[in-house]
């Protein structure tokens, strides 16, 4: 390291070693590891070192890496979203893939990991804004990276055309419901029929509500609901398989219909055969209503409107085989040995958390086929050494790029006993 003092900043230059967990680059120090945003593995650069001496601004690139590339959004860098815009594609999905390795070996399991599945930009449905005041100017954005600050998006090549293209005149739209707050959160998620709005930290305004309801064919939006208040134009709707779901306001759905579509193709390569299975954290019903063109589901979700909307769309659907829902915490009680006896396959889809005490229980049934899916490699690495250390055997592991430019990766596991 070297460094050279121009008035109150220190300057120092590094190289750079390798990329991070969340994309950042690091470079290795006397006093440890040093964090880079925006940096390359191979690069030397000037930095400013925050007062922590473990982060630090980049101020310029000295010897560039090959593999740099000219970013796709004229945010990147200031946007606090995306970390790895600048990063040749098959350098990224290999940096993807190994997010994925390293934390299966973390836990001491080498199972061969498949190369990453790709998403296209443009393909993200789903997205979570604030709406708050910048200045004198009211912007519906994303927040500056390592800032509080707001940035008004009117452009964002990751998400769906029809959501950036509607964004200003929603921000327009949703403005009088803000009133004396300082920022709303807002959900946006792109369905068949629509967009679906949930707006968060305001009280629902009567007059506001109705002159949206007015507006809302124009804006392209299906349904808005305001501090649990709800206008609907036509019912949000998605597909999954043959079902057609009506999704409660803020369920979880896939944030991009190519990755789901791949991550639905895997689950049913996993379950195989399976004549019954059971689809854990099942959700909408995402890949419970595929895998009842073919065998008898049983769901378990702690969310029962979400439970609901699946039930409703399993009885619409003709020619599925029997579909049960189970409305059940399985934190705090999951399936132990005896209940999963009926089962060929299990599912499990948890959130970020991961599913240890589910996989525990696993560990000790005797259910021939398991499919983890999970946007987690630390926790998916923690309940796979679960299963495994109970007797089961990984035999596939595939990554799917769903969280485009960002430190996250989802990936799905097929195992057997
Ligand atoms: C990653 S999502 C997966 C949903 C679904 N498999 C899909 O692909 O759309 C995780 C799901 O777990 C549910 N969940 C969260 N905590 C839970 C718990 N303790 N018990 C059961 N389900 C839970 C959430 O409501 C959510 O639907």
């Amino acid at each position: 390291m070297s460094s050279s003092s121009s008035g109150r900043a220190v300057a120092i230059e590094v190289e750079i070693d390798r990329l991070g967990a969340q994309g950042d680059g690091i470079a290795e120090s006397a006093d440890g590891p040093v964090f880079v945003p925006f940096a390359l593995p191979g690069e030397r650069v000037r930095i400013e070192l925050d007062a922590d001496g473990k982060h630090a601004t980049l101020l310029e690139v000295l010897a560039q890496s090959p593999d740099r590339v000219d970013p796709i959004c004229p945010h990147f860098g200031i946007c606090g979203g995306c970390t790895l815009q600048h990063l040749e594609t098959d350098a990224y999905l290999s940096w993807k893939r190994e997010l994925v390795v390293q934390a299966l070996r973390s836990r001491g399991l080498e199972a061969e990991v498949e190369p990453v599945r790709p998403v296209p930009p443009g393909s993200r449905r789903r997205a979570t804004f604030a709406l708050g005041r910048e200045g004198q100017s009211l912007a519906l954005g994303y927040r500056r990276a390592r800032s509080h600050d707001l940035i008004d998006v009117d452009v964002c090549p990751i998400l769906s055309p029809a959501i950036v293209s509607r964004l200003p005149k929603l921000k327009a739209a949703l403005a009088p419901f803000l009133g004396n707050r300082r920022e709303a959160r807002v959900g946006v998620t792109e369905t068949n029929t629509g967009l679906d709005i949930v707006v968060q930290g305001v009280r629902p305004k009567e007059t506001a509500l109705a002159k949206l309801a007015a507006e809302a064919g124009k804006l392209g939006v299906a349904r808005v609901t305001v501090g649990g208040d709800s206008v609907m134009l036509a019912p949000p709707s998605v597909r999954f398989g043959l079902a057609q779901v009506k999704p409660p306001p803020d369920a979880f759905l896939q944030a991009v219909p190519q990755a789901e579509a791949a991550m639905s193709e895997l689950v049913l390569a996993g379950v195989g055969k399976a004549k019954r299975v059971a689809d854990l954290f099942s959700g909408l019903g995402t890949f419970t209503l595929p895998l009842a063109e073919s065998c008898a589901v049983d769901a378990y979700e702690s969310d029962e409107a979400a439970l609901a909307a699946l039930a409703e769309a399993a009885r619409h659907t003709p020619k599925l085989k029997p579909v049960r829902t189970i409305a059940r915490d399985l934190f705090r009680m999951p399936l132990g040995p005896q209940e999963l006896k009926p089962y060929d396959a299990v599912v499990f889809d948890p959130p970020r958390a991961g599913a240890a005490a589910q996989a525990e229980q696993l560990a000790a049934s005797k259910v021939k086929r398991l499919v983890a899916v999970s946007c987690n490699p630390g926790t998916l690495a923690r309940d796979l050494r679960l299963l495994v250390d109970g007797g089961y055997r990984i035999t596939r592991v595939v990554p799917i790029d769903q969280f485009l430019f960002s430190g996250h990766v989802e990936a799905v596991a097929h195992l057997t006993r």
